[in-house]
């Protein structure tokens, strides 16, 4: 992180890798502003930061709702300014237990979808202008092995996710030279309540703490800005080690 406190925007800020990037940041001087749908346990995970001493604020949203990302970009800066570092870590993983897309209904398609490509599209272009102007910023999509491997009864989360990696390597593309950084990028299997909700029965000692991949996350956001973008669909194992 360089010298100026630095304000980050954590969609799924609640619980799982998005509460850990949170405190991790805070923890490191940023100020934060999380997103999640249910209010107490966002509440509760603001209040854990702020007792630590972080800057930590809550804003209630559902992404994937249409016309959120305007109210979320314009609550997001009352709180805190401008917003140097989005992250698309919200996401939806369709009606469990997963099922084959044969069994896959238009509107649990169309659910995933809303989330987390509708509304990390969404979010992206009401802050990415702002980040542009000051020639500084970075997008994080927090993606999954499922966009690039096709796993019998991920299809409707695992094309969200190639969708989203693409548009983040569309946007990557049209940025080059902005100052503006755009990565997708894969945090390996976590011990989270969707993991849990996706595989009940996998043993959650073969998994990786939410922490863990967190500080490997903030590795990434503090490399300093290099000239051009640059998108990184792999495993956070590679790309922070
Ligand atoms: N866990 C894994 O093994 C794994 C593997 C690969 C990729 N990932 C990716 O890692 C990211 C984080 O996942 P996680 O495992 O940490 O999930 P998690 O523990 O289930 O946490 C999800 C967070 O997102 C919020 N959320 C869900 N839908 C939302 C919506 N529509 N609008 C706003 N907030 C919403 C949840 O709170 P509310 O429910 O209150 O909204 C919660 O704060 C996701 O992008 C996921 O696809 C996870």
């Amino acid at each position: 992180m360089d010298e100026r406190r630095i304000n980050v925007l954590i969609t799924g800020a609640s619980r799982g890798l998005g509460r850990a990037l949170a405190a991790a940041l805070a923890a490191r001087g940023a100020r934060v502003v999380m997103v999640a749908r249910t209010r107490g346990p966002l509440l509760e995970a603001v209040r854990a930061i702020r007792d630590e001493g972080g800057d930590a604020h809550a804003l209630v949203a559902d992404v994937g709702e249409p016309g959120a990302a305007a109210r979320i970009a314009g609550a997001a800066a009352a709180m805190v300014g401008p917003i140097d570092v989005l992250v698309n870590n919200a996401s939806a993983l369709g009606p469990v237990p997963l099922r084959p897309l044969g069994e896959t209904s238009e509107a649990a398609l169309d659910e995933v979808f809303a989330v987390n490509v509708r509304g990390a599209f969404a979010l992206t272009r009401a802050l990415v202008g702002s980040m542009v102007a000051r020639g500084r910023g970075l997008v994080l999509f927090v993606s999954s092995d499922a966009a690039v491997e096709a796993y019998p009864s991920w299809g409707a989360y695992g094309a969200s996710k190639a969708a989203a990696d693409h548009l983040a390597r569309v946007w990557a593309a049209e940025l080059d030279g902005s100052g503006v950084r755009v990565l997708a990028v894969d945090p390996g299997e976590m011990d989270t309540r969707m993991h849990a909700d996706a595989l009940p029965d996998a043993d959650p000692a073969t998994l990786a703490r939410p922490e863990a991949v967190a500080a490997r996350l903030v590795a990434l956001i503090e490399r300093p800005v290099t000239a051009g973008v640059r998108v990184l669909a792999s495993s956070v194992a590679e790309v922070a080690s």
